[in-house]
């Protein structure tokens, strides 16, 4: 059995799942290949597909919906010649009801068998100050927070090297409390992707943001905006000097940093730079 795992992750809690859940498939001897899906190229993903036998996709919740370079990315996968067996997590703070449910809408074909799917909860990455939720930069709290899900992950790796099937987030009840949080979501999404901007006078351009953006949405040379927004927070998270905007409102610095994920975790390295 040959198992890859492909994952986006915004601020470092998917990376971190998907960090562990490799660790505990290589602990019991299996082989498993992980995969950020800002670093590859589409002949890339073709042959990693062909060489495993079980595929997996992780990635945080946003409006109880999937971030939409994860749409583009199932969107376009090879259809296969047989049926895959994959599994589906993601990662939320709260709630999604039918996170892992919701991907099967962008499957290219129904060869793609979900036979297992978990919710993993992770600290919230949300920060900005039109919301003023609450969030964490304690790396104690962090890491208990991530070892608290160590039971579900054991589980979910047990139900796939044993092959017995394992559906969270596939029921009725989730659907419907997913679709209550999604049709908001996706109906102000398009208006929402317009709302990053850059504050002239904190703004050292070090050009960071541009950088690690997932989708290009910041112009390298001009360090404009565009209204491409994914809505990862990465940009508004990781700026050293909190010069980012979210609704023309900064980063409200009396709360301490916005959240930078668990420790270890640098945006760079999602996209190999
Ligand atoms: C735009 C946006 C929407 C979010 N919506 C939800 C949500 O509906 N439910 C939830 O529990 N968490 C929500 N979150 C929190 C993230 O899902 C959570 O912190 C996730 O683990 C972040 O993963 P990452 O660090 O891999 O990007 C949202 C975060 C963002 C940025
Ligand atoms: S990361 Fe922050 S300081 Fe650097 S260019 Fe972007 S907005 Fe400016
Ligand atoms: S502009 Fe910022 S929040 Fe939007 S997709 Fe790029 S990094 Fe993420």
């Amino acid at each position: 059995m040959k198992i890859v795992i492909f994952y986006f992750s915004g601020t470092g809690n998917t990376w971190r799942i998907a960090q562990s859940l490799h660790d505990v498939f290589a602990s019991q001897q299996i082989p498993v290949e992980l995969h950020s899906i800002e670093s590859l190229t589409q002949g890339e993903i073709l042959k990693i597909i062909a060489r495993n036998d079980i595929v997996g996709f992780g990635y945080p919740i946003y409006g109880s919906d999937i971030p939409l370079i994860m749409q583009e990315f199932l969107k376009q996968l090879p259809v296969p010649e047989h049926p895959i067996p994959i599994f589906v997590f993601c990662t939320q703070w709260m709630f999604s009801g039918d996170g892992t449910q919701v991907s099967q809408e962008f499957f290219p074909s129904p060869r793609y068998q979900v036979r297992w799917s978990e919710h993993f909860f992770t600290p919230n990455n949300v920060c900005v100050s039109v919301l003023r939720l609450p969030y964490t930069t304690d790396q104690r709290k962090i890491a208990a927070k991530f070892n608290h899900m160590r039971k579900r992950m054991d589980n979910l790796v047990k139900h796939i090297s044993t092959g017995t099937s394992h559906r969270r987030g596939f029921g009725f009840f989730s659907k419907w409390i997913g679709l209550m949080q999604r049709a908001p979501f996706r109906k102000y999404f398009g208006a929402w992707r317009n709302d990053i901007g850059i504050d002239g006078e904190r703004c050292s351009r070090c050009g960071l943001c541009a950088r690690i953006c997932p989708v290009g949405n910041i112009d390298r040379v001009t360090l404009v905006p565009q209204a491409r927004c994914i809505l990862c927070v990465r940009c508004y998270n990781f700026c050293p000097e909190n010069a980012i905007t979210y609704r023309d409102r900064l980063h409200d610095r009396s709360r301490g940093a916005p959240y930078r994920g668990p420790a270890g975790f640098r945006p760079e390295q999602m996209k190999d730079l």
